[in-house]
């Protein structure tokens, strides 16, 4: 008999884990999903409470006092810190992969020397903690090139250096500036990759795999990805560059090679598993990096197209019963645009008034990220502020429900690209 009524924790505060709680609460077994922290939309989402966040112990002892049956974890950053550690130690359900195996994310050294050892297609690369070591690669090499700060740096520790000038400024800022702290002390420089990006996730129960929707991100800030990297600017999904071939193939020679190398390498992984994609022109794909949660904004429109029970998939994760369940998805796309605030992504503002008119399209839902409820009135609190996100007959019409939606929302200094989707139309 599986339980009914449960308590469901999230932990985040982002668009992520807005769609994640809006889906759980669509749950028949879910009587409560909280939100550590949470933001102005989880804190109105039916079904949904916001309860404080904070560091993996004060939410362990938030988590007993609650009484939580089950616990998601959205970011990467409590995951490395070693929440889930935490929670199993004192016996609590908590799906996310452990500390150890969170290094799949948290050091991209320790990703690519994983990738390297069990044979999976990546970017030729070197790690480097000595400036001038750096400097001499990079001379080298030539660009463009690409300098990666070895540890988490909230998407930003990622420089394109389209230019050898721009990747010697990156490495003087990592290493000699301290731009990142610790997680700039070494550096991962690699070989430039052209092609289409997509992202890649499954479920893993330890042993088994269940590949989720595909999805496409949008990177940069500006249309016709120009600008900034940001932390993703829109999604889709399914991203077509991923044809049903390459799917096979992405099985084949990357999920399944890195579940093998985790096994034979004792770690124990359990949690989402996102592998970022690069699929050049001839269609082969190699590993830009690995996340070890969801990615953001991709499960926005992920979540609106799973018309099964997430809490189900994620329980039989947690219990190594993979096996027995198969996600069911809406056959149509999903596609969100991710409102910025002014100054994202380097100096994001805060504390703007965003009015968001209630939205009567079930097809349409409107994430809220960087926002927090002040006396009844939603401020934005962070960079990417909401996610409008619609489902659509086509990718097209998913498209312009997604814009239709966008003129109901305000906020002073929004930012938004106008060409979310634009990729997928032109290959479907
Ligand atoms: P990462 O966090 O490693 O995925 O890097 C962030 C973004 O930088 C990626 O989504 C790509 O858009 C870009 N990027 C990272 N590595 C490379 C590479 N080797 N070649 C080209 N672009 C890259
Ligand atoms: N959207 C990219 C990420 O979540 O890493």
């Amino acid at each position: 008999m599986r339980s009914t009524a449960m308590k469901i924790l999230v932990v985040g505060s982002g668009g992520r884990e807005h769609a994640m709680a809006w889906k759980l609460a669509r749950s028949a077994r879910v009587a409560q999903v909280l939100v550590a922290p949470g933001n102005a939309g989880t804190a109105i989402e039916p079904g949904v409470r916001n309860v404080p966040g904070g560091s993996p112990e004060a939410l362990l002892q938030m988590a007993l006092d609650e009484g939580v049956d089950f616990t998601v974890v959205g970011p990467e950053a409590p995951l490395a810190a070693g929440i889930v550690d935490l929670f199993e130690a004192r016996g609590l359900r908590i799906f996310g992969p452990t500390r150890q195996a969170a290094q799949l994310e948290s050091s991209k050294d320790f990703a690519k020397q994983f990738l390297v050892r069990h044979g999976i297609a990546t970017a030729h690369h070197a790690t480097f903690s000595d400036a001038q070591a750096a400097h001499a690669w990079v001379s080298s090499h030539g660009a463009p090139i690409v300098v990666k700060a070895d540890g988490l740096a909230a998407g930003k520790g990622v420089v394109v250096a389209l230019e050898e000038a721009d990747a010697h400024a990156a490495i003087d800022r990592m290493l000699v500036g301290n731009a990142f702290g610790d997680a700039g002390a070494r550096v991962v420089i690699e070989e430039f990759l052209a092609g289409e990006e997509a992202s890649f996730i499954v479920v893993v129960d330890g042993l088994r795999v269940v590949p989720l929707a595909t999805s496409q991100d949008h990177k940069r800030l500006l249309d016709h990805d120009q600008g900034p990297n940001t932390g993703g600017m829109g999604a889709y999904s399914p991203a077509p560059v991923v044809t049903a071939a390459l799917h096979e193939r992405v099985m084949r020679e990357v999920i399944g090679p890195t579940l093998a190398g985790l096994a034979a390498e004792g770690i124990r992984y359990r949690g989402f598993l996102y592998a970022g994609l690069m699929i050049n022109a001839a269609g082969e794909p190699k590993v830009l990096e690995f996340n070890c949660r969801l990615g953001d904004p991709e499960t926005q429109p992920i979540m609106m197209r799973l018309s099964s029970d997430l809490l189900d998939l994620l329980e039989a994760a947690l219990d190594g019963t993979l096996g027995d369940v198969q996600p069911l998805w809406d056959p149509r796309p999903a596609l969100g645009v991710v409102l910025a605030a002014a100054g994202y992504p380097d100096a994001p503002r805060q504390g703007d008034l965003v009015s968001v008119e209630p939205v009567t399209d079930p097809e349409v839902h409107v994430f809220h990220a960087g926002t927090r409820l002040e006396d009844d009135r939603c401020i934005s609190s962070g960079g990417r502020v909401l996610c409008v996100t619609a489902l659509g007959a086509d990718i097209g019409q998913a498209q312009s429900r997604a814009y239709t939606a966008i003129a109901g929302v305000h906020f002073a200094g929004v930012q938004y690209r106008r060409d979310i989707g634009s990729r997928a139309l032109k290959t479907s």
